[in-house]
């Protein structure tokens, strides 16, 4: 390195991160923005005015410590540790070793092939969430938030593509409480850590940490009923219990199968809720994409039940689905800590940086977008989406800690598209302006409201806001 000047990157000096930190609390990513706007792409900071890191709009520097040097980095303890107190030590919260061992017994469960199987039940959960939840709501003849509606959906698929049909409603709804509750509490450690002493001594920390271990009970009831009834299902518990480690030929503990089912509840439902929920903000000002997408699955479906392999015939419908994520990424922001000293072109990192990728903010980096901010699910036909950089587009993350339930996900959100597309009409409900709230995944802080209608019925919802 003799000779070589070293660069130094802008830095916002740790009173300006400090005075911002209430309003970083309350929108991370308007005061992120600002700093994008006046710092440049990538600079230091300080997270929530406590931690040090290094945020970075480059797709290339994401690229570089999410994939091609992976090795030296590690998932920062935010994520590992503060995560994994409450949700335990599963795929997403887990590393080193441990984590590689458990990915590679989970992954081929993941496979879009092994997935086809989900697919009868997710049908049939979006058509049975339609008819018992949706219905009622629409007769109310107000405008729906669809915010909830999605996360209850999503959540729902979560848990019958776990435990089928074994599920009771009692504990469903409590698994689904639990979980909400303790997922905002991880959210407020993150956004202001200066709190965390507080949380301990007034003993918010042990009261989510009990409410997780009730929600880790609930589980763990159906592993062992499943286990001890022998029935089978083609679930993911089913291919959990199934799975073999290479080594050894065993399968997983009973704690592990709580930690790894309690995860994909976690990293499975308000992810993809988030991802529909904007979805349908996109889609209510942009009829002429909605008759777009019908007429696709009219073309390639007619009327009938959409099955796997129908799913990549949806092209149109997963570019909505792309563009949607790439305008409201439900993942917004990730990080990584570095463990052995690495470089970045000139920019040394040594030991103990912590880069940060800012994906709302590569999602939206003019340059690399032509018109950022406008909703244009072209831009993800099969020859444009060859122009970018790989990590210019990245909701869910990349390379070997690319998430896991991604071709999950994508079906889940097709078939809710086709579903209620064929249903019902949605239309924006004038005067209603959706806020972010990024908590850990990107939520519209007030909802989506929504006009919505059966299709083919001429009255419309009344008593609309404004
Ligand atoms: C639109 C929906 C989703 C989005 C945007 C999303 C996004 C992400 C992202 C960005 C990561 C990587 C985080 C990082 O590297 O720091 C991740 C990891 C993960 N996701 Fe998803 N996710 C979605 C849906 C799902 C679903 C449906 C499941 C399971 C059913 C799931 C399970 C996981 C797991 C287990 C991990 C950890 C993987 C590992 O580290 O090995 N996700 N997700």
């Amino acid at each position: 390195m003799a000779g070589v000047p070293t660069p130094t990157l802008p830095r916002i000096p740790r009173w300006i991160s400090l005075r911002n930190s209430l309003r970083f609390a309350y929108n991370p990513i308007a005061t992120l923005d600002q700093y994008v706007a006046e710092y440049g792409p990538t600079f230091e900071f300080y997270l929530g005015g406590m931690v040090k890191g290094i945020l970075t709009t480059d797709p290339g520097l994401a690229q570089h410590v999410l994939q091609k040097e992976h090795r030296k980095w590690r998932k920062s303890p935010i994520q590992t540790e503060r995560m994994g107190y409450f949700l335990g030590n599963g795929l997403l919260t887990s590393d080193g070793d441990y984590w590689l061992r458990q990915r590679r017994l989970i992954q081929p469960g993941f496979h879009r092939k092994r997935l086809a199987g989900l697919t009868a039940i997710m049908n049939q959960e979006v058509d049975d969430f339609l008819d018992r939840r949706f219905e009622p709501a629409l007769a109310a003849g107000q405008p729906i938030d669809m915010s909830p509606m999605m996360m209850e959906l999503a959540f729902r698929v979560v848990a019958k593509s776990l435990f089928t049909t074994a599920l009771t409603e009692e504990d469903l709804t409590l698994l689904a409480d639990t979980v909400t509750v303790v997922q905002s509490f991880i959210a407020r450690t993150f956004r202001q850590p200066y709190l965390i002493p507080w949380f301990r001594f007034s003993g918010q920390y042990r009261e989510h940490k009990e409410l997780s271990d009730r929600f880790e009970g609930v589980i763990l009831k159906y592993i062992q009923g499943r286990r001890s009834s022998g029935e089978r299902n083609d679930d993911l518990l089913q291919m959990l219990l199934e799975a073999r480690y290479e080594d050894t030929g065993e399968g997983m503990t009973d704690r592990q199968l709580v930690e790894e089912s309690a995860i994909l509840f976690v990293a499975g439902h308000e992810t993809t809720a988030n991802a529909l929920s904007w979805a349908w903000f996109l889609l209510g000002q942009h009829p002429e994409v909605v008759e777009r997408l019908r007429r696709e699955h009219e073309a390639v479906l007619g009327g009938r039940e959409p099955a796997f392999e129908d799913l990549p015939k949806l092209e149109y419908t997963q570019q909505v689905i792309d563009e949607a994520m790439r305008l409201f990424p439900p993942a917004w922001i990730t990080d990584r800590l570095c463990v052995e000293d690495d470089q970045y072109g000139e920019l040394p990192l040594p030991k103990g940086s912590r880069v940060v990728a800012y994906i709302w903010g590569i999602h939206r980096r003019p340059g690399l977008w032509d018109e950022p901010g406008v909703f244009r699910p072209e831009r993800f036909s099969r020859e444009r989406r060859k122009e970018y950089h790989p990590f210019a587009y990245m909701p869910f993350g990349g390379g070997p800690r690319l998430c896991i339930g991604n071709n999950f996900a994508l079906m889940e959100m097709q078939l809710v598209l086709v579903k209620m597309l064929r249903r019902y009409e949605l239309e924006w409900n004038p005067g209603f302006e959706p806020e972010l709230q990024p908590l850990i995944t990107l939520r519209p802080r007030n909802g989506v409201l929504m006009r919505v209608r059966r299709k083919g019925e001429q009255t419309g919802v009344e008593g609309l806001n404004g």
